[in-house]
């Protein structure tokens, strides 16, 4: 699939088939996010993939409420065959000789585990798989449930299977109130 077309037609999906999704091809969707960029090529991230029903009945406890209403992403974290949950190592990204590159300090492993997880949900997306970038959880409790290690933060949470809805686009900003020239405003 041309990029350009994946990125205009790839939807948040939060329904999926009972249809299992191969190892081979999680294992493109990985290799996607393999080949982003990143700081200093430092490659900080890390996925788990979680394919055990229990664990993925763990998972979707942890997502958070905002305002009270429930996360439209838990039943997709519960009931997608996968669940790639992305992890990194912190004091890589931005760092230079262990010590902050950049007047933003520890943020950046953010940045770069974000260009991996868009490679992962785009070529999942021209695959035919449906994926949600998932945010809002208890990262403290995703890291004890699947032992991540002291020293790595754990960033977000992908379900990924064949998709069971059709979503509506959600509005873009145009362009003009989204890109200056030459200084901000302008
Ligand atoms: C960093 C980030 C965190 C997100 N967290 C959640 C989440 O916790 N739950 C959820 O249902 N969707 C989450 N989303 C999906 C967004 O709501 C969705 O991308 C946005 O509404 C645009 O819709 P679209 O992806 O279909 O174009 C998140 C997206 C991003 C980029």
């Amino acid at each position: 699939m041309e990029v350009m077309k994946a990125i205009k037609t790839r939807r948040s999906i939060r329904r999926y088939k009972t249809t299992t999704v191969d190892d081979k091809t999680v294992d493109l969707v990985l290799e996607a996010a393999r080949w982003a960029p990143s700081w200093n090529n430092t490659q900080c991230w890390r996925f788990i993939v979680v394919r055990d029903s229990n664990i993925k009945v763990q998972l979707a406890k942890t997502l958070g409420k905002v305002l009270g209403r429930p996360n439209p992403s838990a039943d997709a974290v519960r009931d997608a065959p996968v669940v790639i949950v992305a992890c990194a190592k912190l004091g890589k990204s931005g760092y230079f000789e262990g010590k902050a590159a950049t007047d933003k300090g520890n943020c950046w492993y953010m940045f770069d585990t974000a260009l991996a997880t868009q490679n992962l949900t785009l070529v999942a997306h021209s695959l035919g798989l449906g994926t949600v970038h998932v945010g809002l959880f208890n990262a403290k409790s995703v890291a004890d449930i699947l032992a991540v290690p002291q020293g790595f933060e754990v960033v977000e949470m992908i379900p990924l299977g064949y998709p069971d809805e059709e979503p509506r686009v959600r509005p873009r900003k145009e362009l003009f109130e989204i890109v200056f020239y030459d200084k901000y405003g302008c």
